[in-house]
């Protein structure tokens, strides 16, 4: 029954076992269905193998030891897990992968993490052929980022219930993403990308500690640093971005994505002469690199 491909091309592995991600299930007492008690990482493949994936794995430990979930694995086996997925595909060779592992179950309902056994979960979608093509619509969200001192931003956990409201108020205002302000005012990031923005040929980004420590945040930074260009990581009021020449967004996903507006202002992201235009470029060159061996 599980052999039949899936016309979406949706597969998961679960339980030891690949199957149409449709007829995946998790127990009601899992406690990521409960309570978002989850930590998890998103990759996408190319050539059939993880983009940045020892940087992944390295996050997911992080992530685990922090939110003290016993689980350990060897890379080697997330590979294998990849691979089994990647053969599943009939009309695409390349997909987005979400690895969650989840507290797991705790069969008398108490709230503390105690005695659950974690359940790994590997989703896999076809990579959509128009991601990143269409540069983002963005507001500011009316939503606050949640504060590193109630849940530390480097953990990637699967409580995103500000973001998920501020998709929502951006959806509702015919925007694309929202940008997620601290408490006090601060530019932080997207829902699920880093931000950054230029202005006279500087770029800024908030600092590492109030977002997740991005893959692609990292990379961006590290090309920008190599060609020379001013880079300010720090903590800027909603009001700069009214100033901003073109800003772009990171993610695993998305790559350096453009993006077009904020609150309705246009911005110059996409033109051929910009710093974002030409970060995308150096960012797909290094991408080639590291899957080609030359550079890691
Ligand atoms: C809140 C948030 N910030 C930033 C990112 C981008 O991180 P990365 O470049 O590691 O994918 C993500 C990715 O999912 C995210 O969820």
């Amino acid at each position: 029954m599980a052999e039949m491909s899936p016309e979406t091309g949706d597969w998961t592995w679960i339980d030891g076992q690949v199957m149409p991600t449709r007829e995946a299930r998790i127990s009601v007492l899992d406690r990521g269905f409960l309570y978002g008690d989850t930590v998890f990482e998103t990759v996408r493949t190319v050539d059939g193998r993880g983009l940045f994936l020892d940087q992944h794995l390295v996050r997911l430990r992080n992530s685990l030891a922090r939110m003290g979930i016993d689980f350990s694995f060897e890379d080697q086996w997330i590979e294998q897990l990849i691979e089994q997925l990647i053969e599943r595909q009939v009309n695409a060779t390349d997909v987005v992968l979400r690895i969650t592992v989840s507290r797991g179950d705790r069969l008398d309902g108490a709230l503390d993490g105690f005695g659950c056994q974690p359940k790994l979960v590997l989703l896999s979608s076809p990579i959509s052929t128009n991601i990143a093509s269409k540069p983002l619509e963005l507001i500011v969200s009316s939503h606050q980022k949640t504060p590193p001192e109630v849940i530390d931003p480097t953990v990637k956990s699967g409580n995103y219930l500000s973001a998920i409201r501020a998709r929502d108020e951006a959806r509702v205002r015919g925007a694309d993403d929202a940008v997620l302000l601290s408490p006090d005012g601060v530019i932080t990031e997207l829902t699920s990308a880093n931000l950054f923005w230029v202005i006279d040929q500087t770029v800024f980004t908030c600092d590492g500690d109030l977002v997740l420590n991005g893959i692609t945040r990292s990379i961006a930074l590290q090309l920008l640093k190599e060609h020379g260009i001013e880079v300010r990581e720090g903590r800027f009021r909603a009001i700069e971005l009214k100033r901003a020449d073109e800003a772009f967004a990171t993610s695993s996903i998305q790559g350096i994505r453009a993006i077009g507006s904020v609150d309705g202002r246009a911005l110059a992201s996409t033109d051929p002469a910009s710093i974002c235009q030409d970060l995308i470029g150096k960012y797909l060159q290094y991408c080639r690199h590291v899957m080609n061996g030359t550079t890691r």
